[in-house]
């Protein structure tokens, strides 16, 4: 890449100086998982039977199946959602950070990519010490990805080195449909137990500058690739983007199996239209983007209407 002072073009920021400002942004407003969340203070101790745990009337939380539980039920079982969605977010977090550390190894020092992938690293690591101390206190338990998903995971880090593009759709798939789920928690009325708050602030906070980074370097790099890098980015893009969101957004096979949520339950509320209509909401952005990046193509528009990204609106 370019790298030089030219800041603007053609009345837009450059690349470069996007990057630059969002490093400085870094140094400028950071958190620290321990000094900037107070875990003593009674206000934020872990209760599974508190009732704010209880999932919103949406999905599983709109079930007759789930309102029929009794309150200390419904509230553990919400808790046991936001540990099992925090523990698979610290093992997204460790796939996006050694995928950028190898990613960062390839750029020369006066690439802004270096530097803020770096400030992206540390971030990152302070939300996995964040999400980790949160599932600690919890007392609860939960697998996150295993087996094949596992598998997976191991093989994404490395395409940071060889297919940094296909990498960054991988990111956010994992980011975008959490930030869209944490942005509708805290513009709700819902009233949020503090420390699930705080912890959702600042990870919105700092997930702004994520997404803006990967945004962008999908816009700077995918229109220079190759026919061939640019036909499996259009295909794997809806298949990585489908499944990420369905990780994120269904409750795992061991809540349904902790809390014996009946198969019927699970096919009625992920299978109805609702839930499609709320995948294409958390997932409309990346989509969009990919749209934008000519990667819908005629031949990959199917796949996308069949795993679920794609409205047909
Ligand atoms: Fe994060
Ligand atoms: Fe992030």
């Amino acid at each position: 890449m370019e790298v030089g002072s030219e800041l603007v073009r053609g009345g837009q920021e450059t690349y470069p100086a996007l990057l630059s400002r969002l490093s400085e942004h870094s140094v400028a407003k950071h958190y620290d998982a321990f000094a900037d969340i107070a875990w003593d203070d009674e206000a934020f101790a872990i209760r599974a039977d508190d009732p704010r745990w209880i999932l919103p009337r949406v999905g599983l939380g709109a079930s007759a199946w789930y309102c029929a539980l009794d309150p200390a039920t419904r509230a553990r079982l919400g808790l046991h959602v936001v540990v099992t969605t925090m523990t698979v977010g610290v093992q997204f977090e460790n796939i996006l950070t050694r995928g950028l550390l190898k990613f960062v190894a390839r750029l020369p020092p006066d690439n802004p990519e270096a530097r803020y992938g770096y400030h992206e690293i540390i971030e990152e690591s302070q939300h996995s010490l964040m999400f980790q101390e949160f599932v600690r206190r919890s007392g609860l338990r939960a697998p996150g990805m295993t087996g094949v998903l596992a598998k997976i995971g191991e093989r994404v880090v490395n395409t940071a080195a060889w297919f940094p593009e296909l990498f960054f759709v991988f990111v956010l798939g994992g980011e975008d449909p959490i930030d869209h789920a944490q942005r509708d928690a805290l513009a709700s009325d819902r009233n949020h137990h503090p420390l699930a708050a705080r912890i959702m602030k600042i990870h919105v906070t700092e997930e702004a500058r994520h997404l803006c980074f990967a945004r962008a370097f999908l816009r700077e790099h995918v229109p220079r690739l190759g026919r061939v890098r640019r036909a499996l980015l259009g295909l794997l893009a809806p298949i990585i983007l489908g499944v990420m969101a369905e990780i994120m957004m269904r409750p795992s096979r061991h809540l349904q199996r902790e809390y014996a949520i009946p198969d019927v339950v699970i096919d009625d509320v992920y299978g109805s239209a609702e839930h499609r209509q709320r995948t294409q909401a958390a997932l409309r952005k990346v989509r969009d983007l990919c749209d934008d990046l000519g990667l819908i193509t005629f031949f990959t528009r199917p796949l996308w209407r069949l795993l679920g990204p794609w409205s047909a609106a």
